[in-house]
């Protein structure tokens, strides 16, 4: 059993200051942070799959590590291409997998219940499109082939096209050679992606790609040819990948505020609430 929070895109910025001068992703980060200590059952670990920095300073780092150090279960982090590789081991030394180190990439495996967590590094230094490159795909096959368990491969930039021109346009340059890699290993249960801000399933080398809404501002849903690049404040959400023997790897789409309700479906019926005997 394995019950994991996924979350995404956090874009911090410096205490005080708003991420494109209108998303306040410092709140809507904490907000969301105060949501998955609020679960019920309690999630056994969050995976945070990148841009969890928006420009990669060391004062968004430094609010990173308050705000992360507040969850209550452990949370397994990758760089976006916001981050950095380097300065993400340095600056969120500490948290697990942050030693990890595979010429220069940021990558690690965990176990989370019966689930295993292979996660990625994507980031190319100043560059908005996403690389994997051979060393971290080779020890990524290697990492496949020693272990046959449940698997969730962590990584920021999605390897599918979305139909969101812009950002098809920095997505993975790796994308092939990562399928070729992937596509023989029957235990992947799910690719989980960041970078799209926004929530976006689709199928990937003969596995399940999961890519989770941000939690802060969303990209706008945009399938024109030549869309141009924008942003809205549609509900910021996460999702939580519920593992079991009997069902596999099921994955819920939750939102980070509360909406009104819940409501008894058959409350004119008589029927007991909990508590009514109290
Ligand atoms: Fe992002
Ligand atoms: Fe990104």
């Amino acid at each position: 059993m394995a019950l994991i929070a996924h979350i995404t895109d956090l874009h911090l910025r410096p205490r005080g200051l708003a991420c494109y001068r209108v998303s306040d992703t410092n709140m809507l980060a904490e907000r969301a942070i105060l949501a998955l200590n609020g679960l019920t059952p309690r999630p056994d670990a969050v995976v945070l799959t990148g841009d969890l920095t928006d420009k990669s300073d060391p004062r968004e780092y430094a609010l990173a590590r308050q705000i992360l150090s507040r969850l209550a279960m452990p949370v397994f982090m990758i760089p976006g291409n916001h981050d950095g590789s380097a300065d993400m081991r340095r600056e969120m030394s500490g948290f697990p997998g942050m030693d990890g180190d595979v010429d220069g990439k940021l990558c690690y495996t965990a176990e989370i219940g019966d689930v295993r967590l292979i996660a990625l590094d994507t980031n190319i230094p100043g560059k908005p499109n996403g690389e994997l490159g051979t060393p971290q795909l080779n020890w990524l096959s290697d990492r496949l082939s020693d272990d046959n368990r449940p698997t969730l491969i962590a990584l920021h930039h999605p390897p599918a096209l979305s139909g969101i021109q812009h950002m098809d346009a920095i997505g993975l340059n790796d994308a092939n050679a990562l399928a070729e890699v992937i596509g023989p290993h029957k235990h992947i249960q799910r690719l989980l992606c960041g970078h799209l801000h926004r929530p976006i399933i689709a199928e990937f080398a003969g596995k399940i790609m999961t890519l989770a809404p941000s939690t802060g501002h969303q990209v706008v849903l945009d399938l024109t040819e030549d869309g141009p690049p924008m942003f809205n404040f549609e509900p910021p959400a996460y999702f939580l990948h519920h593992h079991t023997l009997q069902a596999g790897t099921v994955t819920h789409m939750a939102y980070v505020e509360a909406y009104p309700g819940p409501h008894h479906f058959f409350a004119d019926e008589g029927v007991s609430w909990p508590g009514d005997d109290a």
